[in-house]
């Protein structure tokens, strides 16, 4: 939870500042239609106090990878270097929406810092296919039993991470005065000299036989 608070504390210190909030104005990058969307600046991310937040998402991107199917394109084994590409908060206000996208980099995550406490009694309102304040991911085509979306209703302190090329977007939520805050970023995966893709199928030729 101390990843969140910092997270949120310098959120706030962006979204509240009028000269930050302009400097650092990603929405032009991005696909949302939300009140606010700022980058943290890059400066801030090398700090000793963001250390442990680096540190925990090279962590969280070393599990991700180390397991099917991702870990049969890249494994960590592979991996030199870990770059935060961009990371910005996203302050979502009532009648704000993402619409579907996707991201740059290689690897994408999003994280919650404040849902709505109305949020829960709009959902149960919603009768049928609820989606208030939603997260959804698209891939592939819907077909005899084959899934082709994921949907989420987001608590404080989720994570996910995300194929930068995944679908997604974000459903709009009626409750005022209250705020839906996220921090999205992208990550560079940069290969070790020398790494092909044929490693990556070593890797998982060598896995296969293991089991057998
Ligand atoms: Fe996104």
């Amino acid at each position: 939870m101390e990843l969140i608070h910092l997270l949120d504390k310098k959120a706030s210190q962006m979204l509240e500042s009028e000269q930050l909030s302009k400097e650092f104005n990603h929405a032009p990058n991005l696909a949302g239609n939300v009140k606010k969307e700022v980058r943290y600046p890059s400066s801030w991310l090398s700090t000793k106090e963001f250390k442990p937040m680096v540190e925990f998402i090279g962590e969280m991107v070393k599990a991700y990878i180390s397991i099917p199917p991702a870990n049969e394109t890249i494994s960590p084994a592979f991996v030199g270097k870990l770059v935060i590409q961009s990371m910005w908060t996203v302050s979502q206000w009532a009648g704000d929406f993402n619409p579907f996208h996707v991201h740059e980099g290689q690897l994408s995550g999003v994280i919650y810092l404040r849902i709505p406490p109305g949020l829960k009694n709009e959902y149960e309102k919603e009768d049928h296919y609820p989606t208030v304040g939603d997260i959804v991911f698209f891939h592939g085509q819907a077909a005899t039993f084959s899934g082709h979306k994921m949907q989420y209703t987001p608590e404080v302190g989720d994570i996910f991470l995300f194929p930068n090329w995944l679908s997604h977007g974000v459903y709009p939520f009626r409750t005022k005065e209250q705020e839906r805050r996220s921090v999205s970023f992208n990550l560079e995966l940069i290969k070790k000299p020398g790494v092909t893709a044929g490693n990556a199928e070593t890797l998982r030729n060598k896995e296969f036989y293991k089991k057998k």
